[in-house]
């Protein structure tokens, strides 16, 4: 059985560069991993009052969570960080205290710029969360992504065969990684 990995995507623009990143992923993905996009954009925002009884948007994305052997987040950078709408899911799932539907998960994250800099900013806040949710997140190797419009080809491929060797040596890692942190 393949592991189940949950794919966060930190942009909700329909066109987004990131999203259409991840399809590419799916297509090189290695047989040992199935690639999930679990949504995140009906997520109300955080809201402390109802992390107790929250609403059903919120109980299904941490159900999805819960049920995934890890998680894969893929994000843009938005002014030197995480965008909002992915701290926003990664701050429901988190809660209850004592609740976190993060805590153990094999994790990885790739960080995605239509400039040179490659969402290094977002890439590393994002980890900064995921030490203290526990998340074990793969060091190596990092993937920050720059110009992301020039690599892919519109029909759902990469442009590169670098890009593409890359990101299967990239996927093929986290797959030992889950392999490991799991036991
Ligand atoms: C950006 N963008 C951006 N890019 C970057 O490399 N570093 C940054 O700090 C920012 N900041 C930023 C803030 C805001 C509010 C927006 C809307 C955009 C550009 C952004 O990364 C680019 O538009 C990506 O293409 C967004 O990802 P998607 O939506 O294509 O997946």
């Amino acid at each position: 059985m393949p592991y189940t990995v949950a794919v966060l995507i930190g942009s909700l623009r329909k066109e987004s560069l990131t999203r259409q990143f991840v399809e590419a992923l799916k297509g090189i993905s290695p047989e040992g991993l199935k690639l999930e996009v679990v949504e995140i954009g009906a997520l109300p925002l955080f809201n402390a009052d109802f992390e107790a009884n929250p609403p059903a948007e919120v109980t299904a994305f941490k159900q999805a969570i819960e049920k995934s052997d890890a998680v894969l987040f893929a994000t843009p950078e938005y002014n030197r960080s995480v965008p909002g709408v992915l701290k926003n899911a990664i701050d429901w799932g988190s809660r209850p205290y004592g609740k976190s539907s993060w805590n153990g998960k094999p994790a990885a994250v790739v960080s995605i710029s239509q400039g040179v800099l490659s969402g290094f900013g977002a890439n590393h806040h994002l980890r900064q969360s995921l030490v203290f949710l526990n998340m074990p997140t793969l060091q190596q190797p990092e993937a920050y992504i720059a110009q992301v419009q020039t690599l892919l080809d519109g029909k759902g491929g990469f442009v590169k065969p670098e890009t593409k060797g890359f990101m299967e040596s990239f996927l093929k890692a986290f797959e030992g990684w889950i392999a490991k942190v799991k036991g």
